[in-house]
């Protein structure tokens, strides 16, 4: 077991990591509170069992797995969902599922009642390595990939990584993108783990993750600055996560963007034999143009420059304010 604090003012929270966890969720929830779960209709129902059986459950709201949950209409029936249940200030959301759900149930949390509290029990590796830690939660838009949301930090976050062995190898790997952006930000005990040939046990890769992103998000909380070199390859991936209508994953989107963002680097190689090692993507069948439409609506655009982030070697994350014109070099 191992346990992170995560000391943000005023919402500190604990992460914590165990195989067999969520078999054993009052020893972290307070057991006198109400709680809803929202989750997708891929998720295991013997975690939802496992989590009833523990703590007071008012109801489950169920919704179609997927990057297209992420809507306003979903948030909306989540909304009414709650009502339905009376669900009042007391109540506490659990988020179940990939980062689809974590950020939709946080935004909901955000938003019913100005704001209830939520807990995140991410299910896939993406969502425990990265999504369901800082606090940004959002959906999507029709013009605008995470086009609304908001911060809000959750109560805690109780990762059981036993919950990746019925999660398809697809979004297994696609979460490894995430991870290998860590290691490449902080190029140390993570970057040399993943280079090693020997065998690197997924809780420490989920521990060693959490760990670089948190550091990240402590000095940073709103994402008004440093939080930003989060966004590696991030760019011309949401560019490509919505140019394929999110056919292409977002952990896959981001390898290409972390791929194309690396050129003439002296770590590209390695980057590729990761990539590889995990089947993840490296190029697109996309015009420019067509990617362009998309990172000209990008969130930190002001006086027409944007953030390039690059990576100049691991360890070493670089934010330029540059044209948005000359991120078409990199695609
Ligand atoms: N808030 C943040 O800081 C942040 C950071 C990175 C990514 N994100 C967001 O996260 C989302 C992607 O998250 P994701 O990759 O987890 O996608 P996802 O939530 O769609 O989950 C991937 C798939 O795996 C299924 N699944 C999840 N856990 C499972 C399990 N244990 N067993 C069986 N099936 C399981 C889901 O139903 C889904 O089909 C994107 O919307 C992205 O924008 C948010």
């Amino acid at each position: 077991m191992k346990i992170i604090n995560v000391p943000i003012k005023n919402n500190e929270y604990q992460i914590n990591i165990g195989k067999g966890l969520i078999k054993g969720v009052s020893k972290y929830l307070d057991t006198k509170r109400n709680y809803i779960i929202i989750t997708d209709s891929n998720i295991p129902k013997e975690y939802i069992a496992d989590i009833s059986s523990k703590i007071n459950i008012k109801g489950t709201v169920v919704f179609p797995p997927g990057e297209s949950t992420k809507s306003f209409e979903n948030a909306e029936k989540g909304v009414n969902e709650l009502h339905k249940l009376q669900a009042n200030k007391d109540i506490v959301l659990i988020a179940l599922g990939g980062g689809v759900i974590g950020d939709l149930t946080g935004f909901i949390a955000s938003i019913y009642l100005r704001g209830v509290d939520f807990v995140q029990i991410p299910t896939s590796l993406l969502a425990q390595v990265d999504s369901s830690i800082g606090g940004k939660v959002a959906i999507n838009t029709q013009y605008m990939k995470n086009g609304v949301g908001n911060f809000k930090q959750p109560l805690c976050v109780l990762i059981d990584p036993n919950t990746l062995e019925t999660l398809p190898k697809r979004h297994y790997n696609n979460g490894m993108g995430e991870v290998i952006k860590h290691a490449l930000i902080d190029g140390k005990e993570l970057y040399k783990g993943l280079i090693g040939n020997e065998y690197y046990p997924i809780e420490e890769i989920i521990y060693q993750s959490i760990l670089i992103k948190r550091e990240i998000v402590l000095k940073d909380v709103f994402d008004n600055n440093i939080r930003n070199i989060l966004n590696f390859g991030h760019t011309i991936g949401h560019a490509i996560e919505q140019q394929s209508n999110y056919e292409i994953l977002h952990g896959e989107a981001i390898s290409i963007g972390m791929y194309l963002m690396s050129k003439n680097t002296s770590y590209r190689d390695t980057l590729e034999l990761l990539l590889n090692k995990f089947s993840l993507p490296k190029s697109y069948d996309y015009s420019v143009d067509s990617l362009m439409k998309f990172i000209v609506l990008d969130k930190k655009i002001v006086n027409n420059q944007i953030n390039k982030i690059t990576i100049k070697e691991p360890g070493n994350p670089l934010i330029e304010r540059v044209k948005i014109g000359s991120i078409k070099e990199y695609l």
